[in-house]
């Protein structure tokens, strides 16, 4: 059976003479051992890569969600690299205005944001707030009635397209908690209310028709049909939303974000689009950009049933396997080319059954206790996802770039776990 496909790991990586893998000029297995494991190891300069080709395709339209991924470091680099910040919460626009990014290039975006997050928006001066619901543009009103600010407004849409992606994030049908339905008439009656508030100005229409959409077609159909509603309306702006699906597993293959940028240009000038493009890119930056280290623990073998590896992290770090059965592949970073005949369940340390990390991952035939094992393509909708499960304390994140790693999550530790408890 087959090695590593390569395509997988994040760009820089490189295999050294004997055999082990290198990701920006660090060895993996001597960060393993700095740090200890599970650790998530991102490729810098394959994030900042990715951030440009974002940002050539739509300019400073191009808008990173940082819901993928978040941390002071990534959103410093985002605002670095030209792009704006997508926060969907409180938190995220804390964390966002921490890293120094200016509110501007803030796009604030939630299904139920509470006159607090509005607060905060408004405070923060944000670029663009996304406006989900009638009750929203109430308590905007509110705010403004309070602050007299007033905010520039994309209202979310669902265009009723159906991507083909797993439902739980499937967004753009009209069965759907966000935004409002253009089909039922619910999106013009938006824009007529939007006009007739004095605490916005309205920009224009956002659509997300949902996540990890590998036909770009969906897209296309997704312009086509907001088109005529944003003339109608005389719209300035369409903010296409995220989606763009990558490969995560042998065999898949996904678009980049050039093709996805060239892909939607073609579809505006088909459908004679007008208004400003702008793209919500979450995965596709930040996925292939990482993978998750750690350590075998038990090897249980089952003749005639089959092999479970342990290691020490699982659900707690990477709940997509559980949540929508996500794949994943698998290789030892002492030997990242070589073949892998054996196939085992990656399981987590969790006690549940259900904590997979990989159902059928491929690893060489000398697998053993103590051995590093890895999954690529680690890096969107992990670190985020976390969580604390069994007490589990959450992985250090490490940028490496150019022979050198930096610490921008630190391990939590056992402290960490009560730090909000009270006896
Ligand atoms: N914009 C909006 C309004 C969104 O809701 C999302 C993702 C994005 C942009 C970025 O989408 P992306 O380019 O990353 O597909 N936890 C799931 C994915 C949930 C996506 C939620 N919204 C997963 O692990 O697959």
């Amino acid at each position: 059976m087959s090695a590593l496909p390569w395509s997988l790991l994040p760009d820089s990586a490189a295999e050294t003479d004997d055999g082990s893998l290198t990701i920006g000029g660090c060895s993996v297995i001597d960060l393993a051992a700095e740090q200890g494991t599970p650790l998530f190891i991102y490729d810098e300069e394959h994030l900042r890569r990715r951030c440009r080709e974002a940002s050539l395709a739509f300019g400073e339209n191009s808008v990173y969600a940082g819901k993928a991924f978040l941390c002071l470091a990534m959103a410093r680099l985002v605002h670095e690299e030209g792009l704006g910040l997508d926060v969907a919460s409180g938190g995220e626009l804390f964390v966002a205005l921490a890293a120094g990014v200016p509110g501007e290039r803030l796009v604030m975006h939630g299904n139920n944001k509470s006159l607090d997050e509005i607060r905060a928006a408004t405070e923060a001066r944000v670029g663009r707030l996304v406006v989900d619901s009638f009750d929203e543009l109430a308590r905007i009103e509110q705010v403004h009635r309070d602050t007299g600010h007033v905010f520039d407004v994309l209202l979310r849409v669902t265009p009723g397209i159906e991507a083909h992606t797993h439902h739980y994030v499937a967004t753009g049908q009209d069965d759907s908690k966000f935004g409002f339905t253009l089909s039922s008439g619910l999106a013009a009656q938006a824009v007529a209310t939007a006009r007739s508030l004095s605490g916005l100005r309205l920009r224009g229409v956002h659509v997300h028709i949902g996540s990890q959409v590998f036909l770009v077609n969906s897209f296309a159909s997704a312009l086509a049909t907001m088109t005529p509603f944003v003339r109608t309306h005389q719209l300035e702006e369409l903010s296409m939303g995220g989606g763009l699906g990558v490969a995560y597993v042998e065999g898949e293959k996904a678009p980049s974000l050039t093709e996805y940028g060239a892909i939607l240009k073609t579809a505006a000038a088909d459908a004679g689009l007008e208004a400003t493009l702008s793209i919500e890119p979450g995965r596709a930056i930040v996925a292939d950009a990482a993978i998750t280290v750690y350590t075998v623990g038990t090897i249980k073998e089952m003749e005639g049933v089959r092999t479970y590896v342990a290691v020490d992290g699982g659900m707690s770090d990477n709940p997509r396997p559980v949540l929508y059965g996500s794949g994943y592949e698998t290789f030892l970073p002492r030997a990242v080319k070589a073949d892998r005949n054996r196939v085992v369940r990656v399981v987590g340390k969790h006690c549940e059954s259900g904590d997979v990390l990989v159902r059928e991952g491929r690893v060489p035939d000398d697998i053993r206790v103590d051995d590093l094992i890895a999954t690529p393509v680690t890096g969107a909708y992990g670190h985020s996802m976390g969580s604390n499960y069994n007490k589990v304390p959450r992985p250090a994140v490490v940028f490496v770039r150019d022979g050198v790693s930096r610490v921008v999550v630190a391990r939590e530790t056992y402290d960490d776990l009560i730090r909000h408890d009270r006896l």
